[in-house]
């Protein structure tokens, strides 16, 4: 039978990670951070201090990948050669590289059969970038949430600890990482045309999510 598949696309930032958990627990089904696949490749890129602009040592690498999502505890957590990498991959360095690295395309070809299998499998909300436009054409639901880039970038700032954070470093790498993702050729950032758009600029997330809830019960 045909799985129900709900996707959240939209710029860092935007709320899609708190609003996709939200909604997957209303809807009683599995949540899929994309990015974090893209976060992994970035994290073994680095460990293993890859020179991924040369094609030939990309190939030789991503043949070597072994990444991977196993169910933990109701959640997927992302497992590389055995280990749990799910904690490492957050960090403002690997963003940056993840951004970098997934316009190519080698290695957005690699990730597809990952996400591929999951909506197989079971129904699912997946986030990510290229989920209504690529991966999955055909989802029943598909949204694109943004908002102002200063809010986004005040957000993610809140969300951080650490006393050595900047707002204005924060903001221009969000808006660097944005032009990347949106500008790359392979799969870029952009709503798909059946989507539909959400600005969280001036909504909570209960309010994204219960708007959602609304579209998705009266279709
Ligand atoms: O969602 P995130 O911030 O964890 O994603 C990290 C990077 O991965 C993002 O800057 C671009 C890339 N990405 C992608 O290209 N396609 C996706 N479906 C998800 C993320």
């Amino acid at each position: 039978m045909k799985k129900t598949i709900v996707t959240i696309d939209g710029p860092a930032g935007a709320g899609k990670t708190t609003i996709s958990k939200l909604l997957s627990q209303s809807l009683g089904c599995v949540y899929v951070d994309t990015g974090s696949l893209y976060r992994g490749v970035a994290y073994e890129i680095d460990r293993q201090k890859i020179n991924w602009e040369n094609d030939d040592v990309l190939a030789g690498f991503i043949d070597s990948l072994d990444l991977n999502f196993e169910n933990k505890d109701k959640e997927l957590v992302l497992v590389s050669s055995g280990k749990d990498i799910t904690d490492l991959i957050r960090t403002p360095q690997i963003s940056m590289l993840a951004s970098a690295t997934s316009a190519k395309p080698r290695i957005r070809a690699a990730l597809l059969d990952i996400q591929k299998n999951i909506a197989a499998k079971q129904d699912a909300v997946f986030e990510g970038r290229d989920m209504g436009t690529v991966v999955f054409p055909d989802a029943e639901y598909k949204f694109f949430l943004f908002a102002d880039l200063a809010i986004r970038a005040q957000r993610r700032y809140n969300e951080m600890d650490e006393c050595s954070k900047d707002i204005d470093h924060i903001k221009s790498q969000m808006a660097t990482r944005d032009d990347n993702d949106s500008q790359r050729k392979s799969a870029p950032l952009k709503a798909a045309s059946d989507a539909i758009k959400i600005d969280s600029t001036f909504l909570t997330i209960d309010q994204v999510v219960d708007k959602m809830v609304g579209i998705m019960s009266k279709s």
